[in-house]
């Protein structure tokens, strides 16, 4: 049987690998100290440790006797790393140093999760791998800082490591306070009640809006995989899907028409963020994605269950 460690296993991505990998036979050991990850979110069969991923005795007794670690434990959040500077810094890049460090006694394989938030602002739209990185926010900087020790770990201690640059994932159990694709749970909220939904500025930003399930099984291409170099690839679609466009779409299968309510631009608003997929679907031999409308009838489908 094989054995993974998943960091933040217990959030909302890391719970949907749980499910796969255990569905799949697999042994899981998740460690997660549960400040926004919950208990519930984890299968039976799972292993959870609380505890935090940057304390090095934690993780080295986590990560002991594991065949692979799959790092996913950050807060998540731009507007956290931006109050909170150096105690998102602990967790996003001293929480990736700490399981790093702690993979090279056996060379345990990491696939760690990136984040599109190190390209910043980019000109050049869809954004491929090698374009140029700007974070604009303390959390990009730690993810391109992840990537940066990756490559040492790789390089330096001889431990294999994939990294993922996730675009605006979605799915169930997604918290509405998320800020990458949050929105989806609150527009589905308001419109399934007839309620206008706020857009701030013109509407007409654009993001790639990738289902979990898709990003669960880039994951695990990627920890079958392991191609060499310390790669990092794209999670994404392709496909850009402005927020208007968004308020329709899920306002349509909710059978209602969708009234706009136009706030003022937010500071620091990325205006367009679409990823290239194409290298990732070469390396790690992924299937086409979910179409959006369909990945939103699921998460429509889970609210009305959770409502
Ligand atoms: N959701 C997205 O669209 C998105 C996009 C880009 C990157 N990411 C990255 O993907 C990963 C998973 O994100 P998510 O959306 O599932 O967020 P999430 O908040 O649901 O999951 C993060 C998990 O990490 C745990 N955690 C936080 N700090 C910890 C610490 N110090 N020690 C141990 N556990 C800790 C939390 O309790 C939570 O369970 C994160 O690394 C995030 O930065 C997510």
């Amino acid at each position: 049987m094989t054995r993974y460690l998943i960091t933040g296993g217990a959030g909302f991505i890391g719970s949907h690998l749980t499910d796969a990998l255990i569905a799949r036979g697999d042994a899981v050991r998740v460690l997660d100290d549960l400040s926004t990850g919950r208990r519930e979110n984890l299968p039976a069969g799972a292993e959870l440790v609380v505890g935090d991923v940057a304390d090095p005795a934690a993780v080295r007794a986590a990560m002991d006797g594991m065949d692979g670690c799959f790092h996913l434990a950050a807060i998540a959040s731009v507007a956290r790393a931006s109050s909170d500077w150096l105690g998102t810094n602990r967790a996003n890049l001293v929480g990736a140093i700490t399981v790093f460090d702690a993979a090279r006694a056996a060379r345990t394989p990491v696939v760690y999760a990136s984040s599109a938030a190190v390209y910043g602002d980019c000109p050049i739209q869809p954004i491929v791998e090698t374009a140029p990185t700007r974070p604009r926010s303390a959390y990009g900087a730690d993810k391109l800082a992840c990537e940066l020790h990756a490559a040492v770990a790789t390089g330096v201690h001889g431990v294999p490591t994939v990294g993922l640059r996730f675009f605006n994932v979605f799915g169930p159990r997604q918290d509405a306070a998320s800020p990458y694709s949050g929105v989806i749970s609150i527009f589905a909220g308001r419109l399934r009640r007839g309620e206008p939904v706020d857009v701030f500025g013109d509407g007409a930003q654009t993001r790639d809006f990738v289902y979990v399930a898709d990003v669960v099984a880039a994951l695990v291409a990627a920890m079958t995989r392991l191609p060499d170099g310390s790669p990092v690839f794209n999670v994404c679609t392709g496909s850009p899907t402005s927020v208007r466009d968004l308020a329709h779409h899920i306002a349509a299968l909710c059978g209602q028409a969708a009234t706009l309510r136009s706030r003022p631009p937010r500071d620091g608003d990325i205006r367009h963020s679409v990823g290239a997929p194409a290298a990732a679907r070469a390396a790690l031999g992924l299937a086409p994605p979910l179409a959006l409308p369909d990945g939103l009838t699921r998460v429509l489908d889970w609210l009305a269950t959770t409502r």
